[in-house]
């Protein structure tokens, strides 16, 4: 082989992270050959000696990498032929590189998915802690990024809280998918080796065997779907990285960010940046890019293994590595944040954030929503022309848009505790319905 080729198709600088994955099926695989026969026991238990040894020399950097050798197969089990010889040159027996990487693949996302479901739940118990430091305090709810009606700081949590649980729950799915058998697929079409495909799944704690093996020496469907899974991670995580820089400004200041992850500037002595925000909302598009590049590469390929499979990795691993990353660094930001719960207060009468409930109150009295819309609006032009908050408007102010306002019932809905303590809808922001939802999550988590 010429060495440019050697270099170009070499995939031991990044697949090299899979060698714990190969060892382990490799030991399935070779367990299996000898209880059908086709090992001796002593031939396995040298070769499962020899293997976990290779993992050791792996781990310590003593095992060189060689461009020559391709790929973490060919390194593992050439260090297994080197120790064992002919014993050595027997594990490959029905097995391909082409179930064999589909194998080690699925075994390291199964893994990987169960630290990000881990790390998702770190960052959910972030939230919900969350939710009884910040209890009682009262937000601006957005919409169009105008302020629009008053909520529980705890509502914009338990927010979060269901996004990520929905982000765990695709998760749960995907990992089904996952964990499915390639094998004993060999190179494509299967073996007329007597092996037991089952005890080998069993061994490596699939849950199912994959069927087919034409379609198990082509399929990546689940690395798409892990890294759409990731994507959407990314996404949830990118939005919070946008609101919370907004909040951190001077012009929000609602809420200080842990110094320890925030950054200085070199020529402007007072600035705090947010980078871990930025880079986290920056990294989504690496994600999302990822998610891109392994659909463009799976589109246009014939059944069955195509080398271009060996590109899966770099952006499987990227997309790990990256949301992994950015979880790890979410969580203590989550946790470290202090709400500006003065500054915030001061400026919650600002913006009418009262006047959809008392819109609400005056329809409670019989009239018609368009009607109580059209009526508020009057009152809102009222107050913004005296420069006042509407529950500073007099009786006066309310009697000359109705004369049948009663300023009394009306008035209690006003201001922001008002209004958020008459929200009563399932979901809503109404204080009751919150503490409900915060005692769920606690015994959820
Ligand atoms: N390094 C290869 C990959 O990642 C392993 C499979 C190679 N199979 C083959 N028939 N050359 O796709």
């Amino acid at each position: 082989m010429d060495q440019s080729l050697a270099r170009f198709s070499e995939s031991i600088s990044f697949d090299h992270r899979l060698y714990k994955h190969d060892i382990r099926g490799s030991i399935a695989h070779a367990r299996m050959l000898a209880k059908q026969g086709i090992l001796t026991d002593p031939e396995f238990l040298q070769i499962e000696r020899e293997l976990l040894s290779i993992q050791d020399r792996i781990e310590r950097q003593e095992l060189p990498f060689r461009i020559e050798l391709e790929d973490i197969h060919m390194h593992i089990e050439q260090a297994l032929i080197d120790a064992l010889g002919d014993v050595g040159r027997k594990l490959h027996t029905a097995r391909s590189r082409n179930d064999q990487i589909a194998t080690d693949l699925r075994l390291w996302v199964r893994d990987q998915l169960d630290h990000v479901d881990e790390l998702l739940e770190q960052l959910q118990r972030a939230f919900l802690s969350r939710c009884d430091l910040d209890h009682g305090v009262i937000l601006p709810a957005y919409t169009h990024m105008q302020r629009a009606q008053p909520v529980l700081a705890a509502h914009y949590w338990l927010a979060y809280m269901e996004k990520l649980q929905r982000d765990r729950s695709r998760l749960a799915d995907c990992r089904r998918r996952v964990n499915s058998c390639p094998l004993g697929g060999a190179a494509v079409a299967g073996t007329s080796m007597p092996i037991d495909r089952r005890m080998t799944a069993q061994l490596l704690g699939f849950e199912s065997l994959a069927a087919n093996s034409i379609d198990i020496s082509s399929d990546r469907d689940f690395a798409v779907e892990s890294v759409f899974v990731l994507s959407m991670i990314a996404t949830h995580l990118s939005g919070w990285a946008e609101e919370w820089i907004l909040w951190s400004t001077t012009e929000f200041g609602f809420l200080k960010l842990p110094q320890a992850f925030c950054t200085g500037s070199s020529i402007m002595p007072q600035k705090v940046n947010p980078d871990t925000l930025e880079l986290t909302r920056g990294k989504s598009a690496r994600v999302i890019g990822n998610l891109q590049t392994l659909l463009v590469l799976l589109k246009g390929l014939p059944l069955a293994y195509n080398r271009d499979l060996q590109e899966d990795k770099p952006p499987l691993f990227d997309a790990f590595d990256t949301v992994i990353a950015c979880l790890e660094l979410a969580v203590p930001i989550v946790q470290g944040s202090k709400l500006q719960t003065e500054a915030i207060a001061k400026r919650l009468d600002q913006g009418y954030l009262d006047a959809t409930a008392l819109m609400e109150a005056i329809m409670l009295q019989g009239i018609p929503q368009r009607t109580a819309h059209h009526k508020v609006g009057a009152l809102v032009a009222l107050a913004k022309e005296q420069n006042i908050t509407l529950a500073e408007l007099s009786d006066q102010d309310f009697l000359q848009v109705d004369p049948n306002f009663v300023g009394k019932s009306l008035r209690k809905s006003l201001g922001v505790q008002g209004a958020v303590e008459s929200y009563r809808s399932l979901g809503s922001s109404g204080p009751e319905f919150v503490a409900e939802q915060i005692a769920l999550w606690k015994n959820k988590l």
